[in-house]
């Protein structure tokens, strides 16, 4: 199996991206052994905080974030960071060429059940006339990313990661350290027969969308002549895992549960490396308006529509929009 930085040669990443992903990765495999000894370590609580989004922040969620942070900043490779846990970006070197946006553990509902947690990250180039402390600077559509990215900590320890040149797995070997390549470009299969999304919200979803899922629900006895299965992790790097492997759709669609909130996945740091690494799968990913990769973002935090997997599943959900 090949090992991660001849991997990323052969699809002609420069030299200073393989170097902040090698950055990025150990700051994961950090994490990864955090993760597994958090209930030892007495890290499974809540802090007595909110985020900048008015969720409440994890021990784990801190010590993840604090950890991708700094081994961040102190690489020298980036211009600044952004994150789902920090208010705003934080400056690095004003001479770095790249800023990386994350979310250092997605799912965090998922850690008080030792369930599916990960590590989400998106590498953009750094603007060179602008100073490294202006927020502004991540103000960039997701069709711009060099690198996208996620981690996952489960059986075993995965990275899936897209430069732009397919989407490929690796899997932390822990008797050498490092990730290796366990499968190049994989594709989504065009059909599916799965699909996933909260239904709890389904009375507050807009009618296409309900319209879409009860049809869904139908399987062989409605206008699909098939039927379908439902999963949900709960956590978007598991079920984007899946889709990746097996196909289908995820959606979290626009709601009036809160009218101050329609959207609840973050733009930035979720919404689009995932749309990068479908894309790059051969599946799509959209809002029900148009491609989330060509979102002009207005801020860091900024939330979002998500529709994304198999392609003719996704193109199939769309048309109830029309
Ligand atoms: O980060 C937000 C998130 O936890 C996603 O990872 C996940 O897909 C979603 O929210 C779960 O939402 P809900 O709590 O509605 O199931
Ligand atoms: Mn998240």
């Amino acid at each position: 199996m090949q090992r991660l930085a001849p991997a990323l040669r052969e699809d002609n990443v420069p030299l200073d991206l393989i170097s902040l992903i090698k950055t990025i990765l150990a700051a994961t495999k950090e994490i990864s052994f955090r993760v597994s000894q958090a209930h030892l370590g007495g890290l499974m609580g809540s802090t007595l905080d909110e985020n900048i989004q008015g969720e409440v922040q994890k021990e784990l969620d801190v010590v993840a974030n604090e950890l991708f942070k700094d081994i961040l900043l102190e690489s020298g490779f980036v211009k600044a960071v952004s994150s789902e846990e920090e208010d705003t970006s934080v400056a690095g070197n004003p001479k770095g060429k790249y800023l990386v946006s994350f979310d250092p553990l997605d799912g965090s509902s998922n850690i008080e059940i030792n369930s599916l947690i990960g590590t989400i990250f998106s590498i953009h180039p750094a603007p060179e006339n602008m100073d490294a402390d202006d927020p502004d600077m991540f103000k960039q559509a997701g069709h711009k990313q060099v690198c996208a990215g996620y981690v996952l900590y489960g059986p075993a320890t995965m990275l899936v990661m897209t430069t732009g040149s397919g989407t490929h797995f690796y899997v932390l070997d822990r008797t050498h350290g490092g990730y290796l390549l366990v499968e190049r470009n994989v594709q989504v299969p065009e059909e599916t027969q799965e699909f996933a999304v909260n239904m709890s919200n389904q009375r507050f979803w807009q009618a296409p969308m309900k319209n879409y899922i009860d049809d869904l629900l139908l399987g062989d006895t409605g206008p699909r002549g098939k039927n379908f299965n439902m999963r949900w992790i709960a956590a978007m790097v598991g079920d984007v895992h899946r889709v990746l492997t097996r196909g289908g759709i995820f959606t979290y669609p626009a709601d009036n549960k809160d009218p101050k909130k329609p959207y609840k996945l973050r733009l930035m740091y979720e919404a689009n490396p995932m749309s990068f690494l479908v894309e790059q799968a051969g599946g799509i990913s959209v809002t029900s308006e148009g491609r989330i990769m060509d979102i002009e973002p207005g801020s860091i935090h900024q939330r979002v529509e998500v529709i994304l997997g198999s392609k003719k599943e996704v193109e199939a959900c769309l048309a109830y929009y029309k």
